[in-house]
This record gives C-alpha cells, sequence and structure tokens, in this order.
C-alpha cells in the first residue's frame, strides 16, 4: 500500500486586476497584500485568498541574511519571482526593483521593469521614491508595465535616512509626503506603500488620492495592509519592527522539530516502519542467491 499523500484540490479564485484592485478601494473594502519569496509560501497565499503578492527586496533581509535591502540583485529577485509566479495564480503579483536597477537611468528601469514581467510573470512592478522618480514611473507605465510607489520609509535609501526610522512626523515632511503621493499618481503610479508614518497622515493621503494606499506602519485608515510573511509568521528572528502583528512562531516550530528529528534518527526511532519500502520475500532471496 502507498503511503503517499496527495493535498485535494482546491478551487482556484479569479485573477485579480489592476482594475479589480482600484474597486476594492472605490467599494471601501480593504486590500490585502503580503511578501513571498518562493513556491509554497506562494501557494499558501493563493489559496488562503490574498489580493496581492509582493516579491519584495525584503527578500534580501529575511531569506538571504543580509543586514539591509541594499545588496540584492536583479537576477537574485528574477529567480524568487519565477518560484513565486509557479504557486500563485489568483493573487496580483508585484516585483520589487531592487536598489540599482532604476536608478541609473529610465532605459535601465524599463529593461528591469521588462524583465519582472517578460522572464518572471509577474503582472507588476514596484519602486522607492517621490517625485525624484515620476519620469521613471511615467516610462515603465508608458510601456505598459502597472507601477506601485513606496513612500515615506524607504529601506533603499537607508544611509539618507539615517536609519529604519518613521517618516513624515513633521508639517514639512508630512506635506512633501502627500504632494509625492498626488505626483506619483499624476505620473501613473496604480497603487502606493506607505510605510512607517504617522496614522493620521497616511489616512488624509488615502483620502487625497484615487489610487489604493498599501500601508505598513501607517495605521488602520489606509486603503490595504501589506507585512512582510516571515515577520508575520515569526520566521525573522534578528528583530520585529513596533507595527507587526505576529500570527505565529514558526523559527520556533521549525526549531523544536529539527531538534526531534535529530532526536529520532539518533535513537533510532526513524525511520520507522512505515517509512519504509519493502520487497518480496521471494525477491529477497534470489537476491541473496545470486550475491551469495
Ligand atoms: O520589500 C518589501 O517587503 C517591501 C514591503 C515592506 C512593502 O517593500
Amino acid at each position: 500500500m502507498s503511503t503517499t499523500t496527495i493535498a485535494p484540490a482546491i478551487a482556484q479564485r479569479k485573477k485579480m486586476t489592476m482594475l479589480a484592485f482600484r474597486q476594492k478601494k472605490e467599494r471601501g473594502e480593504p486590500l490585502t497584500m503580503l511578501t513571498a519569496y518562493d513556491y509554497p509560501t506562494a501557494l499558501a497565499l493563493d489559496q488562503a485568498g490574498i489580493d496581492s503578492i509582493l516579491v519584495g527586496d525584503s527578500l534580501a533581509m529575511v531569506e538571504l541574511g543580509y543586514e539591509n535591502t541594499l545588496p540584492v540583485t536583479m537576477e537574485e529577485m528574477l529567480h524568487h519571482a519565477r518560484a513565486v509566479a509557479r504557486g500563485a495564480k489568483s493573487a496580483l503579483l508585484i516585483g520589487d526593483l531592487p536598489f540599482m536597477s532604476y536608478q541609473v537611468s529610465i532605459e535601465e528601469a524599463l529593461r528591469n521593469a521588462g524583465r519582472f514581467i517578460q522572464q518572471a510573470n509577474m503582472d507588476a512592478v514596484k519602486l522607492e521614491g517621490g517625485r525624484e522618480r515620476a519620469e521613471t514611473v511615467r516610462a515603465i507605465v508608458g510601456a505598459g508595465i502597472p507601477v506601485m510607489g513606496h513612500l515615506g520609509l524607504t529601506p533603499q535609501s537607508i544611509h539618507q535616512l539615517g536609519g529604519f526610522r518613521p517618516q513624515g512626523k513633521t508639517a514639512s515632511a508630512a506635506v512633501r509626503l502627500l504632494e509625492d503621493a498626488q505626483i506619483l499618481e499624476e505620473a501613473g503610479a496604480f497603487a502606493l506603500v506607505l510605510e512607517s508614518i504617522p496614522a493620521r497622515l497616511a489616512s488624509a493621503i488615502s483620502k487625497k488620492i484615487s489610487i489604493p494606499t498599501i500601508g505598513i506602519g501607517a495605521g488602520a485608515g489606509c486603503d490595504g495592509q501589506v507585512l512582510v510573511t516571515h515577520d508575520l509568521l515569526g520566521l525573522f528572528e534578528r528583530f520585529t519592527p513596533k507595527f507587526v502583528k505576529r500570527y505565529a512562531n514558526l523559527h520556533e516550530t521549525m526549531r523544536k522539530a529539527f531538534t526531534e528529528y535529530i532526536d529520532d534518527v539518533e535513537t533510532k526511532k526513524f525511520p520507522a516502519l512505515e517509512h519504509t519500502v519493502e520487497m518480496t520475500d521471494a525477491e529477497w532471496d534470489a537476491f541473496l542467491n545470486e550475491t551469495k
């Protein structure tokens, strides 16, 4: 008897589109987004009914172990984006343009945005920055590629910002952020991530622009919410930002499972009979005869 288990088929949802994204804002329905960097996570998120999956450059920190997001390359992002696209068929898939993939020139930005669509089956790209990126956003959108903006705490500018710290806390910084949001909307961005800014500012921005805002550490007044999945699952043990709600402690679950496995192997409890392949006595006797 085979002990192989096969997961039951789950009915596939309709593919989330840019239009449906916008309509959810218009109907006042919260948008849900989480990050993924691999096939099994993308599959689970898709089956759970997530609206959108971001293949974020947070990959650098939570999956590849770097100190910040700066070292991750376009090739690494594409590699992980392809795995995500193989797992998620319904969620809107967004590839995060990594540091230096769009800042050098508009031509390079266009080429790299195109690679996410052509080589990794993403539906859209995300990039960080405000007014200084307006022309880049316009060019990518002009090529038919939807762009999500990212304002507030923009980790690719960590050295300029002086660390992972909240943004937009003074009146003048808040005005600038609102202007940036309006400029990005005008440049054609289909949505904006607002990261680590005061809740009432995020709420005001969300009301003043017609494209959806997706908040992370930006309060409940945004049109949707995003978290880094490893933070939500308790898989990233280095630090947990204040704005994260933990839904599991998978680091601990993994550590416990690995310890049990090591113990089972060392005490010969694993593999047991049910994990073992057998052959008939007749075949075994024939083998013994042939190898005498
Ligand atoms: O890279 C990322 O995961 C992100 C989210 C924090 C929005 O940009």
